[in-house]
């Protein structure tokens, strides 16, 4: 069968070769192709991170897409827009949830270490030990506990904060282990009043487009912090900053943007108050990725369905 990978990102061979080594060991016959430099072959499965539309639409025969990373806000309305009916499949951790973990781990540190005063008052050449918050007070809130959400909150509840989070239904089947208090989105306010970190990893869908706007962020407590490593959309940036600027939000941690790259001319690069990360939180892994692909294309071969399908209704 035929695999196309379209990934502006990344060397095609190094797809071509772990996916060839992964298949070989499944015992599957595939035949990859760099649908980038040959967009007019026809395949099976598609591969692909922000594929061209017209690209997509020349797809007749696609049986499934593989998103190849674990949000899928770039290309589920459009493939459901061409293909309706076609799966579309994103990574299931594959890698990432480890590196989401260290990423949210560090900020969280940061923040309740008091990094940010620190840094203010090393620009100052100011000498002052700040008195440090107790732990048990210091919650760190997870707005969003899918697969990175539940690896990060898993990583920082071992740090012994205390968590707890805040899911669209209130529910999360990727962190059933964790004893956490879960609130449902229509109880956000609560949730983000006893929120010292919050810790946004919530996908870009219709219903949180510019969901944390100033109203929302207001419900914070003061001189809460924010770390964003899921989309840039889901926060009204403008509104961000006027918090920080008041010092509401006593300091963000900021790896996805509305637009990307940030523009040379966002004031969010010179904020002392705002770290900014160029999208790398948790980045797609060829090896393990191609392994989990490989795997679940034996799976759709066998006329099972794998995990990972995206639910087109709710968009992620
Ligand atoms: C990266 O942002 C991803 O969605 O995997």
């Amino acid at each position: 069968m035929r695999l196309a990978v379209w990934d502006p990102d990344e060397p095609f061979r190094r797809w071509r070769d772990a996916l060839m080594q992964h298949a070989k060991e499944t015992g599957l016959a595939i035949d990859v192709i760099d649908a980038c430099a040959e967009p007019e072959a026809q395949a099976e499965f598609a591969l692909v991170w922000r594929p061209d539309a017209d690209w997509l639409a020349g797809q007749m025969g696609l049986r499934a897409v593989f998103n190849l990373g674990a949000g899928v806000d770039a290309i589920a309305p459009q493939l459901h827009r061409l293909h309706p009916g076609v799966p579309l499949i994103r990574l299931e951790d594959a890698g990432m949830g480890r590196q989401m973990a260290d990423y949210v781990a560090e900020g969280v540190l940061h923040a309740y270490r008091r990094m940010p005063d620190y840094a203010e008052q090393q620009a100052q050449q100011r000498w002052e030990a700040l008195p440090l918050a107790p732990r048990a007070s210091f919650t760190v809130g997870f707005l969003g506990l899918g697969q990175m959400g539940a690896a990060a909150a898993r990583r920082v509840a071992a740090m012994d904060f205390p968590i707890h989070a805040c899911t669209r239904s209130g529910q999360a089947a990727a962190a059933a282990d964790l004893k956490c208090p879960l609130h449902a989105l229509d109880r956000l306010d609560d949730f983000l009043a006893q929120t010292r970190v919050l810790v946004v990893l919530l996908p870009l869908t219709a219903d949180t487009h510019g969901l944390l706007d100033y109203a929302v962020l207001s419900r914070l407590p003061q001189g809460a912090h924010l770390i964003n490593a899921s989309r840039g959309a889901v926060i009204d940036q403008a509104d961000l900053l006027d918090l920080l600027q008041s010092g509401h939000i006593a300091s963000a941690l900021l790896d996805v943007f509305a637009t990307e790259p940030l523009p040379a001319a966002d004031p969010l690069w010179r904020h002392p108050r705002v770290r900014v990360t160029p999208h790398v939180a948790a980045q797609t892994l060829v090896g393990p990725s191609a392994a989990q692909i490989v795997r679940k294309i034996a799976a759709i071969e066998r006329g099972e369905r794998p995990g990972g399908v995206v639910d087109m209704r709710l968009g992620y």
